[in-house]
């Protein structure tokens, strides 16, 4: 829950939250803060010195799962702690890579034949990330083409998430918090750059609102060990309060409830191709951010880099510390997929100087509970309606596309996880 009457877009009343909430939450604050911080610097440190030692040895920091060993169950036990430590992981070979090629390019024929480029768009629609340096990346507000619905409905996609959806405590102290068996589909856009594109990527950040990680009454549950001092015993895989948490509404801030962000590859890239970037550690990267206001340098009415209803913006200015870490993912093939934790740090890299169309779809994952369901009431009239999702920009390119993804065009699995029919 948020505090009422707050007018978001008025800097005074803006400032005078922050300020109050810091005092609230130094209250709570251990008297050894000074030392708790050396510890989280220190283990920042550390950890990223970790993440270079694996990219020398593996190759990547991320750690990496093949699909049969999710359908045999015989994930190693030191694989899923990496997953739990780095808070990303990437699994292969989700739809097979002749067919992702096949859809790639029906994605094409489908912005082409539609007239993606021609249509007249109010610019002023999509603001998100104004904030960040590097603002408009190559994503297209498009939602309902029939590659989209296909990997979305695909069924080794839904295993990818089960398996992913259990890695989290999803029931604590008898409150069962989502169904890690269930999924609902969240609709995304995709991501296009031509080879040899120099215009910016997407610089440093983390999604899921700013602001609300202190101001949220559910956000200070969860990161009650952070702000009490104990960071260590912070959990970022506890399900609890955080399908609670409560966001500034803006046009592409997550309504639902995302246990992972991630998305499918739709052609052949690695790093230099425009790819994606993390931040892989989840638990230092998280104390360090959620504390570093706190610190002498800092004004009281400064979150660093939280602003509301923006993208929390990870910047030289505050966290030059974490942006140490932050490191390209492997080389990803047609049909590979990547996940990372909703907390983690993540960037798409500023140039792209490969020689190929660097691809992908924006999947997620989003475990049925009571307000993804409600999310979900809403999404079903913007598929049926062909408008844009409905946490996005209201573009509604779609309303009148040729070839656009319809009702008979799901499969079962696919309706359940668009909510149109029940589970059981
Ligand atoms: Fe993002």
């Amino acid at each position: 829950m948020l505090p009422n009457n707050i007018d978001w877009n008025n800097p005074t009343a803006v400032a005078e939250i922050k300020k109050k909430t810091k005092t609230m939450l130094r209250n709570r604050m251990q008297k050894n803060a000074k030392e708790t911080w050396k510890d989280i610097v220190t283990a920042v440190t550390e950890e990223t010195e970790k993440i270079h030692t694996e990219t020398q040895q593996y190759g990547s920091a991320i750690p990496e799962v093949k699909l049969e060993d999710i359908e045999h169950k015989t994930v190693s036990a030191t694989t899923i702690e990496r997953i739990l430590n780095r808070g990303a992981v990437v699994i292969r070979n989700i739809v097979d890579s002749a067919q992702m090629t096949q859809w790639y390019e029906n994605l094409i024929d489908y912005i082409e034949e539609n007239k993606y480029y021609d249509q007249d768009i109010d610019p002023n629609l999509d603001k998100y990330f104004s904030d960040l340096d590097s603002k408009k990346p190559q994503i297209f507000n498009i939602y309902w083409s029939h590659t989209q619905m296909n990997i979305r409905q695909h069924k080794n996609m839904a295993k990818a998430k089960q398996f992913l959806n259990h890695l989290w405590k999803h029931e604590v102290d008898g409150v069962k918090y989502f169904d890690p068996d269930k999924e609902c589909i969240y609709a995304d856009r995709f991501r296009m750059r031509a080879p040899g594109d120099t215009s910016l990527g997407l610089s440093p950040h983390i999604d899921g609102g700013s602001v609300e990680r202190w101001i949220d009454n559910a956000n200070q549950k969860i990161y009650n060990p952070i702000f009490e001092g104990n960071w260590k015993n912070y959990d970022p895989f506890n399900g609890a309060y955080r399908n609670e948490v409560a966001n500034i509404p803006s046009p592409a801030v997550c309504r639902a409830f995302r246990t992972y962000q991630g998305w499918v590859a739709l052609t052949k890239q690695g790093p230099g191709d425009g790819t994606l970037q993390l931040v892989p550690m989840v638990k230092q990267s998280t104390a360090y951010l959620l504390m570093r206001p706190f610190q002498d340098d800092i004004q009281e009415e400064v979150l660093c880099g939280a602003e509301p209803a923006r993208a929390q913006a990870i910047n030289d200015e505050w966290h030059q510390i974490l942006l140490n870490g932050l490191v390209s993912i492997p080389l990803m093939q047609p049909g590979d997929t990547v996940w990372w934790h909703h907390d983690l740090i993540h960037a798409v890299e500023n140039e792209h100087s490969g020689d190929q169309t660097s691809s992908v779809v924006y999947v997620g994952s989003a475990p049925l509970c009571e307000r993804n369901r409600q999310y979900l009431e809403l999404q079903k009239q913007a598929y049926l309606k062909g408008h844009s999702a409905p946490d996005f920009a209201p573009e509604h390119r779609e309303v009148a596309y040729a070839h656009r993804s319809h009702l008979e065009d799901l499969s079962d699995l696919g309706k359940k996880e668009m909510g149109f029919i029940p589970w059981s």
